[in-house]
Formats: C-alpha cells, structure tokens, sequence
C-alpha cells in the first residue's frame, strides 16, 4: 500500500477530463495535488516549461512524492495524410514530453524515497500503445514509444525505490477525441467511464500496483 495522505503529487494535464478526475480522487485520498495545464502557460512542447513546473512544485510544497502525466493530443486520419507539424506535436506532448518529465523528476522523487515514503509516476500511453489503430497511426506510435520508455526506465527508477505505472485505457469518454489537432474522430464503440477510469488509476497507485494493462480497466 501506498499511503496517498500528504502526499506531494504533481498532476500535469489536469485539466483534461481524466487529469481533473485523479486529481480530485487523489486529493479526496488526502494528497497534496499540484495541477498544471497548458491554459495555465505549462505547454509541453516548450521543455524548459518542465524543469520548471518541478520546480516550482518543490518550491511551494517542499518536495515531490508522485507525478502524473494526464496531458495528451489525439489526430485523425490517413497515415498517407499526416503533416509533419501534426507528427511533431503529437511526439512532442505525448511522448518526449512525458519521456522529461520522467527524467527531470527523477531527483525529487529519489528524495522523496529516500526519506522514506514511496515516490510514484503514473503516465497514460492507451490500449493503442498495445494494439495500434488505423487512422491513428501516429498517435498509436507516440504512445507506443512512451510506453516502451516507461517499461525500460521502470526498471532502472526501482532501484532508486520510484515506482513507474503506465496506463493502458481504451477509449474513454472524456472531450479527448472532440478536440484532434488534425483530422475528425471516427464513429467509436461505447467509452469507457472516465469516473471508473480515473478511480482505477488511483486505486492502482495506493495499491502498489505495477502495471495497468487494457485489460485492467
Ligand atoms: N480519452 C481517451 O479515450 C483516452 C484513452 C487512453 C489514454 N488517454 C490518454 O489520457 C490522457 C488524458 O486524456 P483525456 O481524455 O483526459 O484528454 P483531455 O480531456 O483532452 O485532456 C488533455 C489534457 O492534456 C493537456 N494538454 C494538451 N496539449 C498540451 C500541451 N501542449 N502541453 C501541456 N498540456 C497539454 C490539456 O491541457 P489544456 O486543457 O490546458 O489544453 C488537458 O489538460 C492523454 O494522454 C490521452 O492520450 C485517453
């Protein structure tokens, strides 16, 4: 078990429909939630926006026990279609941004293990970074590529006593796919619950749980 009480947590992405729901479930679990958006001047593709959200976190609560990273883009359409710009952004929010976030937090959380309680990392890859989807090649392939880091990095971070989890959701219904930065969303099946999955994804954290596949949710 992981004790969420005055836990410092940084959630980045918050808010977005599930960032804004494991915010609000982490603190009702009595964390301490630090929440950073885009809105609020925190935009990923700017990476010296990250060091300085860390930052600026352990400044205004004197350290960092947790951080998750709920931010992400969606584009639509033909892989034959993508224009670069679209590429870009898509790896540059949901892939090498998360990948520094992971990096530069490192050292907040090796503290905040050191000290005894039990730093955690959750990230949001998706069921695509499993099973990726025609018509969100690219984005299946940022997420993929985030997936990959955390599987690889998780084993490094847990000999520092930091535990990564990534979460693996299938389509949820959240205002996700109402906004691409390219393309129009397909007809999809029935979503999940954002409430469900935002509850999952804090259980797992105060579980101790390792790894949230498609199937967990
Ligand atoms: N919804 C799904 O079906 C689903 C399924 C599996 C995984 N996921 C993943 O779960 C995460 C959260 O998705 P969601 O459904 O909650 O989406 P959402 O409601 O659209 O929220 C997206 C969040 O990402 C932030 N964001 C977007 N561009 C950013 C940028 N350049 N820099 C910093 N933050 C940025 C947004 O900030 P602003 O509001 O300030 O723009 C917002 O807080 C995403 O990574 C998504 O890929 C979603």
């Amino acid at each position: 078990m992981t004790t969420l009480r005055g836990a410092v947590v940084l959630v980045v992405g918050a808010s977005g429909g599930l960032g804004s729901r494991v915010a609000a479930l982490l603190e009702s679990s009595g964390a301490v939630v630090a929440r950073s958006s885009k809105s609020d001047g925190y935009d990923l593709r700017e990476p010296s926006v990250i060091q300085a959200m860390l930052d600026e976190t352990n400044a205004q609560y004197g350290r960092l026990d947790g951080l998750v990273v709920a931010s992400g883009v969606v584009a639509f359409g033909a892989a034959s279609d993508l224009e670069p710009a679209t590429v870009d952004e898509l790896f540059a929010v949901n892939t090498t941004g998360p990948i520094r976030l992971i990096t530069k937090s490192q050292p907040y959380l090796a503290v905040s293990a050191r000290e005894g309680r039990e730093p955690f990392i959750v990230t949001l890859s998706g069921v695509v970074a499993e099973a990726p989807v025609a018509g969100l090649a690219a984005y299946s392939a940022s997420k993929a590529g985030l997936a990959a880091f955390v599987v690889a990095a998780a084993r490094e971070y847990r000999r520092a006593g930091i535990r990564i989890v990534d979460a693996r959701p299938g389509h949820t219904g959240t205002a996700l796919s109402e906004h691409p930065i390219a393309g129009t969303a397909p007809r999809f099946g029935a979503a999940l619950d954002p409430d469900l999955v935002a509850a999952r994804i804090v259980t797992a954290i105060a579980d101790g749980e390792k790894d949230l596949p498609s199937t967990a949710f």
